[in-house]
């Protein structure tokens, strides 16, 4: 039942969906041209996928501690890191919206909380070496995968804090003092996303961006993306099916978009 919604969910989506004309805004119609329709094929990218092919050919097996959303925590099991991989990451074509993000806004301080094996937080981080990317990710053997895989592709700009999100989440946020962009992308609940959400949010300024992964994937997390679009602090949304970008400057007026990508 839960799968037979998602897809009339996501028929809804193709239906409704606009392209660039729909934009009025120069700030949408430049986000939507500059950035979204746009393709990324740079040696990033490509020593990215390259990293991604390694991982989801590789049967090292590892302790999986399940902190998401419909496990219960603790719940451990052992599993390959090509299944991790091949279910947990975001695919190319998102992780070059990732990317494209970062270099068009060039956030300085980058939020992550769902690392898994870290290809998302390469994408993140790889855009643009001068910015700190924070990644945040509960289990610990996956974790230390991530973190090899940070080191195989030179990237230093990358720190993770390990443990349950609500246990690493606002001591880290104070210690950065202000968050310029914050990929939700792991808990994929009502009430915890809107918590990090809220939690983010006194760390954010005008022209923070926030990306909330699987915007779709349940009731509770479409009952989230309805609170964080209709809060009084976000201005421009954006709905891309799969994920959800949120804007908070104040100069823009207050709408929301579907967006065909
Ligand atoms: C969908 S995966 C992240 C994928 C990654 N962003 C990518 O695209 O490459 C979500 C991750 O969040 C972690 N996670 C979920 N809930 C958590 C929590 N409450 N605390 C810490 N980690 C959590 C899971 O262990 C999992 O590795």
């Amino acid at each position: 039942m839960k799968k037979v919604k998602f897809i009339l969910r996501y028929f809804r989506y193709k239906l409704t969906a606009k392209g660039k004309h729909s934009a009025q805004a120069p700030f949408l119609y430049g986000f939507i041209t500059k950035v979204i329709n746009t393709k990324t094929e740079d040696e990033n990218c490509n020593k990215i996928e390259a990293l991604r092919k390694d991982l989801c050919n590789s049967e090292q097996t590892i302790q999986i501690t399940d902190f998401g959303a419909g496990s219960s925590i603790n719940n451990s099991q052992k599993r390959k890191i090509k299944d991790v991989a091949r279910n947990s990451a975001k695919n190319a074509k998102f992780g070059q919206l990732l990317y494209r993000i970062c270099k068009f806004y060039k956030p300085q301080n980058i939020i992550e909380l769902g690392t898994s094996l870290g290809i998302s937080s390469c994408y993140l981080a790889k855009a643009n070496p001068n910015s700190k990317v924070f990644t945040f990710e509960g289990c610990t053997e996956t974790a230390a995968i991530a973190s090899g895989n940070f080191k195989k592709l030179d990237i230093e700009n990358i720190s993770i804090a390990i443990g349950d999100f609500n246990n690493t989440l606002t001591a880290k946020l104070e210690g950065i003092g202000k968050v310029d962009l914050a990929f939700i992308d792991g808990n994929h609940q009502e009430t915890p996303t809107v918590s990090y959400f809220e939690e983010i949010l006194k760390f954010a300024n005008n022209d923070t961006i926030f990306i909330f992964d699987d915007i779709h994937w349940s009731c509770g997390m479409e009952t989230a993306w309805n609170y964080i679009k209709s809060h009084q602090k976000t201005t421009l949304t954006i709905d891309l099916f799969f994920v959800g970008i949120v804007f908070m400057k104040s100069e823009l007026s207050k709408e929301h978009f579907t967006i065909r990508f």
